[in-house]
């Protein structure tokens, strides 16, 4: 028997400024899976307070319905990060995401400061440093850290390189970055696309990032939200062929054989699993309505 697995998916990950009432409010019908509500990088600094004020009010009274909600702190060596994380640590939200983490008395230093206002959120990290590509493993595997996410415009910046769509230059840091992710047993998603009208550059940068193991892709504007919740998503089709897949999989277990067959495929064990994970990715899509 197979045992049974939890997905969430989480194709799509849109970022909102605090600051911007109008988007605060939009989100509320968008379809992307993962609302990051931001009080760092795209908030000014006189605008911080309002952004925080903002965001809890929001969250008091707007409804983002199924949408996995994450506020991004500013960092504790800023005037902002400790009021942020104590404003946040115990709202409605699904967990905390912080900046510019490089070690794990950054994270230490985080959790601890949770622990004070007795905040049982998950902590996300974002990796957008040199340090932070090369030394992921010391601190992205903390038992509290659920998800990691690249900061692609930061490392660019950080690395003195330059944007490029086809990201050949990055190619390195994300691939190392998913691999380290994977070892650990953390999910990871993929930076942002910066030229945000450019829609086919966006799906191949959001296919490349797919084909490198990403689960999913952060994302600043709603007209990114279809293509990465068709890229990183399965189709129909998909979803049935897994459980064609999964059905004689299950057939052939209980006959005791190791392995089964469809329209002349071979399926093996690292199949089905993969089947199943497609299969409840399906599944949990269905339970939103
Ligand atoms: N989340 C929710 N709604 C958004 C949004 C976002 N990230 N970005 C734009 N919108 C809304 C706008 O308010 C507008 O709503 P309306 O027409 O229904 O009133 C609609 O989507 C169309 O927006 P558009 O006019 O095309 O873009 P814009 O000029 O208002 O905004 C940006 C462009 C890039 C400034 C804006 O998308 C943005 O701030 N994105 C997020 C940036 C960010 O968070 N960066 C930090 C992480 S890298
Ligand atoms: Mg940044």
């Amino acid at each position: 028997m197979l045992s049974p697995i939890a997905v969430v998916p989480r194709r799509s990950l849109l970022y909102m400024p605090g600051a911007n009432a109008r988007a605060l409010e939009k989100a509320q019908g968008l379809d992307c899976d993962t609302i990051i509500f931001d009080l760092e990088d795209a908030v000014a600094p006189d605008s911080k307070a309002l952004a925080r004020s903002q965001v809890l009010a929001a969250l008091a009274s707007h409804h983002y319905g199924h949408r996995e909600l994450i506020v991004r702190c500013n960092g504790l060596d800023t005037p902002w990060g400790q009021d942020d994380l104590e404003a946040f640590a115990n709202s409605p939200i699904d967990g905390l995401l912080f900046p510019k983490i490089e070690s794990q008395d950054q994270v230490a230093a985080i959790k601890s400061l949770l622990q004070t206002c007795g905040s049982m959120l998950p902590l996300w990290l974002m990796i957008e440093t040199p340090t932070a590509v090369l030394r992921l493993e010391e601190f992205g595997g903390d038992e509290e850290v659920a998800a990691l996410v690249m900061g692609t415009s930061d490392l660019v910046k950080e690395l003195r390189a330059q944007h490029s769509p086809v990201r050949h230059n990055l190619a390195y840091a994300l691939q190392r970055c998913v691999l380290t992710a994977r070892m650990l047993g953390k999910e990871i998603f993929d930076g942002v696309h910066l030229d945000f009208r450019n829609l086919p550059e966006l799906r191949d940068a959001c296919e490349a990032g797919r084909a490198m193991g990403f689960d999913g892709k952060t994302l600043i504007h709603p007209d990114q939200v279809p293509i990465a919740n068709e890229v990183f998503g399965y189709s129909p089709e998909a979803v049935a062929q897994a459980e064609a897949i999964l059905e004689v999989w299950q057939e052939a277990l209980a006959q005791g054989k190791g392995v089964a067959e469809l329209d002349g495929r071979l399926i093996e064990n690292l199949h089905a699993h993969e089947a199943q994970r497609v299969v409840a990715f399906g599944q949990a899509l269905r339970r939103r309505g």
